[in-house]
């Protein structure tokens, strides 16, 4: 394992959110990357420099990594011509997911050169590891294996990939070292664990965020049902208070990594008769709360529903609340106009409207997730309800 060959890499997954930013950070640090992914779509709009999702930055790093020679396949055969190994793909605890990332990763160790280091990247389980460790290529290739979670939030990447510490497990010290060295390179601090403990603190950090926000929406719901402003009693908790400084405020806990990821920790570590148990009732509790008071305080049961993704100035609408909003304000027989020029119409199985042409049609607006080019819209003469303040 001399430390100069590890330079060219492939990531497996690397046209997705996480993978396409690791991917032309490392190109644009010295690396020679190759983005491996089944998305032909993507990786075609990408050759041109044509974006398939917002990410801060990320024109101008895939031009210059472009410009510096990264390569974009779908063939899964070129890992062979790479040291390194990186595995970025979507994952989750549900069975198809599972599936998948068995199937990919027996291709992957059948076609990764001998004595490669293979980083894992995605959020992933003890038994994810415990197979790719009992695969005979695995064994007999001698591949090294890393788990090397990904703590990012969209839409900073090219911020916090410089940023973060990058933990880093395995069980052997040469391991860490070759590691080490890689994220030294990219001048990124490491810290050194096992890939179980790796694991856990990856998994226990999205389920503590979940926890924190789930809880912020939990006193909202018992302030609602006792008739409390639960705005006035955070503003009255929190003024020149410091321990509750960080208290969050109300909103929706999803996006593609909180609620999935608290479920693959629940499962991965039989978490049964416990409060994480029934954090998603909550959430879902405070959107039923919501919608209550939306037939309180609209004079029609019309509104115009701003914003669909799954956080402000974002145009991912994976795991988002405010879809999971609409679903149920249509349900208790709203008639909606939802507005969000972030999101691709595609992605979504109702009909999206200009504001312009939304606005004629009701005075009722349910500010949903408030991006920054809402401050364009007049709202003069309009009801307006935030859902998150
Ligand atoms: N999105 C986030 O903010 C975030 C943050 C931290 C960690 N993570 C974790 O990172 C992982 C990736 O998440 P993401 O948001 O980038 O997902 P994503 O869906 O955006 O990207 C996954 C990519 O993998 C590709 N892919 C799927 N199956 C493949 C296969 N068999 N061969 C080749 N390519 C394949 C897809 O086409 C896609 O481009 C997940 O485990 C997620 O939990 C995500």
């Amino acid at each position: 394992m001399s430390k100069q060959k590890y330079n060219k890499v492939s990531v497996v997954g690397g046209a997705g959110h996480i993978g396409l930013p690791l991917s032309c950070f490392m190109q644009n640090n010295g690396f020679e990357v190759v983005v491996i992914d089944n998305n032909l779509k993507s990786l075609n709009l990408l050759k041109q420099n044509i974006l398939t999702f917002y990410e801060k930055d990320l024109e101008i790093n895939l031009k210059q990594a472009l410009g510096d020679g990264l390569v974009l396949t779908n063939d899964l055969e070129k890992i062979s011509e790479t040291e390194i190994v990186i595995v970025t793909i979507g994952t989750s605890s549900n069975k198809e997911h599972l599936e998948l990332f068995k199937n990919l990763m027996n291709d992957v160790l059948e076609k990764i050169s001998k004595e490669s280091l293979l980083i894992l990247r995605s959020t992933i389980t003890l038994e994810d590891i415990e197979l790719i460790q009992s695969n005979n290529n695995f064994i007999n290739k001698n591949i090294k294996l890393a788990y090397c979670p990904e703590r990012i939030a969209e839409g900073e990447a090219f911020n916090e990939l410089k940023k973060l510490p990058q933990i880093v497990g395995t069980e052997i010290e040469e391991v860490y070292e070759v590691t080490k060295d890689i994220f030294k390179n990219l001048k990124i601090k490491t810290i050194s664990t096992t890939i179980n403990d790796a694991i856990f603190t990856k998994l226990f950090t999205n389920s503590y965020r979940h926890a924190n926000f789930s809880l912020a929406n939990e006193f909202y719901n018992i302030a609602v049902e006792n008739n409390i402003d639960f705005e006035r009693i955070r503003e009255l908790a929190t003024i020149d208070y410091p321990r509750l400084k960080n208290f969050p405020f109300t909103g929706y806990v999803g996006g593609p990594c909180l609620p999935k990821d608290l479920e693959t920790f629940i499962k991965s570590y039989n978490v049964e008769d416990s409060l994480l148990n029934h954090l998603e009732e909550v959430n879902d509790k405070f959107l039923n709360n919501i919608v209550q008071r939306c037939n309180k305080i609209f004079d029609e049961k019309k509104l115009i529903l701003l914003g669909l993704s799954f956080k402000v100035d974002s145009d991912d609408i994976r795991g988002s609340g405010s879809i999971e909003l609409y679903r149920k304000l249509k349900k208790e027989g709203f008639e909606i106009f939802p507005v969000d020029p972030l999101v691709n119409q595609e992605e979504i199985d109702f009909e999206l409207f200009e504001f312009s042409q939304a606005s004629k049609k009701t005075n009722n607006i349910l500010i949903a997730v408030d991006h920054k080019n809402f401050k364009e819209f007049d709202l003069k003469d309009k009801k307006v309800f935030y859902v998150e303040i």
